[in-house]
Formats: structure tokens, C-alpha cells, sequence
């Protein structure tokens, strides 16, 4: 089983070969990220495997955000104040091709939900929201409990009460 290291963006992590199959998001982590980081607009960790630690096997990003009570699902709606509420947002998470298929997608993803926790007790979120980039993504995320909002079938979200304490 492989091992892997997660650390924030960093520099010496080799991206050039990157490849998940999606090509906006090799692009983003090859050209975009370093400047999103700089920018305070979002925080990029990488995963590399254990015994290479320059080569980028996955990859997801973090950032703050809002959601309107509308469009939220009534069920949880009818919890929250009726202004539009924080959460946090996984803007893109990535596996590359060699990799995928072998539990790294659910490690990031375990990852990101651990970070929002421990940051959320500093930092108050709703839940997690993340815009899938297509219906295969979206069946990914639907896989770990996260819920498609109302009439938004790409953006989804995994309520606070789901990964916080
Ligand atoms: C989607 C992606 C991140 C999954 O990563 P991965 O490493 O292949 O996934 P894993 O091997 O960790 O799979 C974890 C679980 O999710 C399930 N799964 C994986 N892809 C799935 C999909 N498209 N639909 C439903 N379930 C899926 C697996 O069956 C596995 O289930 P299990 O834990 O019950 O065995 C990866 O395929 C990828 O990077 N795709 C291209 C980029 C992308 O679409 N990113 C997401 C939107 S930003």
C-alpha cells in the first residue's frame, strides 16, 4: 500500500506531468496555484508518495465562502439563520491518472474534512461545499455523504454536524 505525505503548496513539488484528466485542473495546479496561494485566495496542499516527495500524485485546494439559506436544502435550512451562512469551499481536488483508483481521492478528501474541522474551532462553517466539475465527480462526492443543492446539481455540500465533533 502506498504511503503518502500531504503538505501545503509547495514549490520543489514537481507539477509539469500532472494529469487527472480534467484539463482546467492541470492546468490550475501547473500555472494558477502558486498565485491563488500568494493571493491569500485559497491554501493548496499536495500529496506525494512516501519516498518521492517531488512528484504530485493529488492535490486540493481550501478557501472561505458563503451560502445563501435559499439555496440550501430546506431540511438543513430550516436550522440556520435565514442571512447567508459560512462554510468552507474545496475549489478542486485532483488525482493523477497513474494514481486514482487506489484510495488517494478519499485520503485527500478525509484531509480536506480534518483541516475545515480543526480550523472551524477557530472559525465558524456550516459544512463544506464543493463545485463538481462534472456528473463523475459529483457521484464521487455524493459517495461520501456530501448532498447535491436544490437545483445546483454541481455545487454539493457535507453539513458541519457530519465531520466536526
Ligand atoms: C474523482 C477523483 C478525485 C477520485 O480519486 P480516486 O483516487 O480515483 O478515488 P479513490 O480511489 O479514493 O476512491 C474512493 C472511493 O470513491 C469511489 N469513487 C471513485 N470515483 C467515483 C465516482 N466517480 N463516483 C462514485 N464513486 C466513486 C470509489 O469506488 C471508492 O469507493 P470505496 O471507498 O467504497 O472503495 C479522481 O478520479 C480525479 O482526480 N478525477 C479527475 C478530477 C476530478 O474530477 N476532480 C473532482 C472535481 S474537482
Amino acid at each position: 500500500m502506498t504511503l503518502y505525505c500531504i503538505r501545503s503548496f509547495d514549490k520543489a513539488v514537481d507539477a509539469t506531468s500532472f494529469c487527472c484528466g480534467q484539463p482546467l485542473l492541470d492546468e490550475y495546479i501547473r500555472r494558477y496555484a502558486s498565485q491563488d496561494v500568494r493571493r491569500n485566495v485559497a491554501r493548496v496542499f499536495m500529496a506525494t508518495p512516501e519516498g518521492d516527495s517531488r512528484y504530485l500524485a493529488g492535490f486540493f485546494t481550501l478557501s472561505a465562502g458563503s451560502v445563501g439559506c435559499s439555496e440550501l436544502p430546506e431540511s438543513l435550512a430550516k436550522k440556520l439563520p435565514r442571512y447567508p451562512v459560512p462554510v468552507a469551499l474545496i475549489g478542486r481536488l485532483a488525482v493523477d491518472a497513474e494514481f486514482q483508483g487506489k484510495g488517494l481521492g478519499s485520503i485527500l478528501l478525509a484531509d480536506a474534512c480534518q483541516k475545515v474541522a480543526n480550523a472551524s474551532t477557530m472559525l465558524a462553517v456550516a459544512g463544506i461545499v464543493v463545485d463538481a466539475k462534472d456528473a463523475a465527480s459529483a457521484s464521487f462526492y455524493q459517495h461520501f455523504g456530501f448532498m447535491p443543492l436544490p437545483g445546483q446539481p454541481a455545487r454539493l455540500l457535507l453539513p458541519a454536524t457530519a465531520f466536526c465533533a
